[in-house]
């Protein structure tokens, strides 16, 4: 058990407990609103699809007092906490919006290399930011990381958010590239995304 900024106590484990994928996929959608609701609303829905279509293996989680208050989705090896593949959005979507809405969410699945480990989305509950869970699941994630050899972890940041980019520096990642996406301005609010890397391990 670990202890947030307050003092109080935190679960901090790998893998999304089971029967809290809904709770999950909730956490998910209110941090990610802007990326996830042009490909996946209405919100019911794409929480329920999102819940749906969970590893639940590729996450590193925190409760408190056995609620889920954060997660971190992890990409390695093929395979990432969110199964949205093209057939999975035909079916939820239908054959005439899911190919378009697939596209959507495309734009962020370019897969890692074999030594990278990819922070895939971290979220944490709006309530209990600020009180370092965040940086408690990447650390975990580093952790995870070096066991399961990869050198390093990498992680996109869009331009909309300096207060993730902030956090992200100041736990020694650094921006390697950056991709200019000017035509998802108007539909997700972003005009570009940086790839950042650190080494895995303490
Ligand atoms: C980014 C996020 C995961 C950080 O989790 P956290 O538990 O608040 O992080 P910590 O307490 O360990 O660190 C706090 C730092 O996170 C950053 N941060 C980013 N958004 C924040 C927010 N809404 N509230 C508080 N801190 C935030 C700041 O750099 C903050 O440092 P500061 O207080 O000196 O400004 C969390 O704020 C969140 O879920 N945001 C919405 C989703 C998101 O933007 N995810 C990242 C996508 S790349």
């Amino acid at each position: 058990m670990r202890t947030d900024k307050r003092g109080d106590p935190l679960d901090v484990r790998r893998g999304v407990p089971q029967g809290a994928e809904g709770r999950a996929a909730e956490l998910y959608w209110e941090a990610f609103a802007d990326k996830l609701g042009p490909a996946l609303k209405p919100r019911a829905r794409g929480v329920a699809f999102l819940a749906a279509h969970m590893n639940r293996d590729r996450a590193v989680c925190a409760l408190r007092d056995g609620a889920l208050v954060g997660l971190a989705g992890l990409q390695y090896e093929g395979r990432s906490l969110t199964r949205a593949g093209r057939r999975e959005m035909i079916r939820a979507y239908g054959p005439l919006r899911g190919p378009y809405r697939y596209a959507l969410l495309a734009t962020f699945k370019e897969a890692p290399g074999r030594s990278e480990l990819k922070l895939d989305g971290i979220a944490v509950d709006a309530a209990a930011r600020g009180r370092g869970i965040g940086e408690l699941l990447i650390e975990e994630v580093s952790e995870l990381a070096a066991e399961t050899g990869h050198s390093e972890i990498t992680l996109d940041v869009v331009d909309s958010n300096p207060r993730a980019r902030g956090l992200y520096e100041r736990l020694g990642f650094t921006a390697v590239s950056t991709k200019r996406t000017p035509h998802l301005r108007r539909v997700m609010g972003f005009g570009a995304v940086t790839l950042m890397r650190r080494p895995a391990g303490g």
